[in-house]
């Protein structure tokens, strides 16, 4: 299993606090951003991840982390141009991938849980992890049938579908990078990473758990301010970088 951090994006909400630096780079009480997703990673036994950046901003990461020796792990580092979307993280990834299964977590995402079993039980096709929130038209929301097996996800749903958001934290296998690159652009102009949910489910093949612990994703005034709190209260002690 490989691992790819997604760390690119223009953090538009955050201005100005990115307006010179990455939103990813920036302090989460003791630790920058990045190393909470770092640090999931690390404690699921990944050794080798590639971390995607900003074309403006490889320097600073490059600067921070380096070959990640010093975490015991192979860190390697790939250009987005452009933020063109989620699922543009495996067609930037193709050969790092090469013919392995690869969970992504999202630069900007903090999870409380420790993902070692579910990710060392892996056995093919994709699995997402979903959380109950308050606001899912916020997020990919997940629909479920009367038995509760998902039946779709949806970006942004306009109308109730369930309290499921889809959190930033996807494990697939290699074929990944192929539906990646028969997904066409949305609206939005962003390669979706619902659409690759969805053709893995469409075959039967995509599997939600449930995440038990708090997950925040870090990407407004706000929630920067919520998971700074968060992490002195609840992670320090679960942070082995
Ligand atoms: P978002 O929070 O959706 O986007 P953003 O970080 O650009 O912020 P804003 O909406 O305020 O402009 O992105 C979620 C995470 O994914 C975040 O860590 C950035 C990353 N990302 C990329 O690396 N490349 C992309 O093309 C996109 C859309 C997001």
């Amino acid at each position: 299993m490989k691992g790819i951090i997604l760390s690119g994006g223009s953090g538009t909400r955050l201005r100005p606090l990115t307006k010179i630096t990455s939103k990813q780079l920036l302090p989460v009480y003791h630790r920058p951003m990045i190393y909470y997703p770092l640090n999931t990673l690390i404690k699921a036994g990944i050794k080798e991840i590639l971390i995607i950046v900003a074309p403006e901003r490889a320097g600073d990461y490059l600067n921070l982390l380096g070959s990640g020796k010093e975490f015991g792990v192979k860190l390697t580092y790939e250009i987005q141009d452009k933020p063109e979307g989620l699922a543009q993280a495996f067609i930037i990834g193709e050969n790092f991938i090469d013919e392995d299964d690869v969970v992504m977590i999202l630069g900007d995402n903090i999870f409380e849980d420790d993902f070692s079993e579910e990710i060392k039980n892996f056995q093919g096709g994709a699995k997402v992890f979903a959380k109950k929130v308050p606001d899912p038209e916020r997020f990919g929301v997940v629909k479920f049938n009367e038995q509760m097996k998902a039946e779709k996800i949806v970006e942004k749903p306009e109308e109730y579908l369930s309290n499921y958001a889809v959190t930033g934290l996807y494990v697939y296998d290699h074929r990944v990078v192929e539906v990646a690159k028969t997904i066409k652009a949305s609206p939005r102009g962003e390669l979706e990473i619902t659409d690759v949910n969805n053709w893995f489910l469409e075959r039967g093949e995509l599997e939600v758990a449930e995440v038990k612990g708090e997950w925040l994703d870090a990407g407004t005034f706000d929630s920067l301010l919520e998971a700074q709190n968060f992490a002195k209260e609840k992670m320090v002690d679960k942070m082995i970088i």
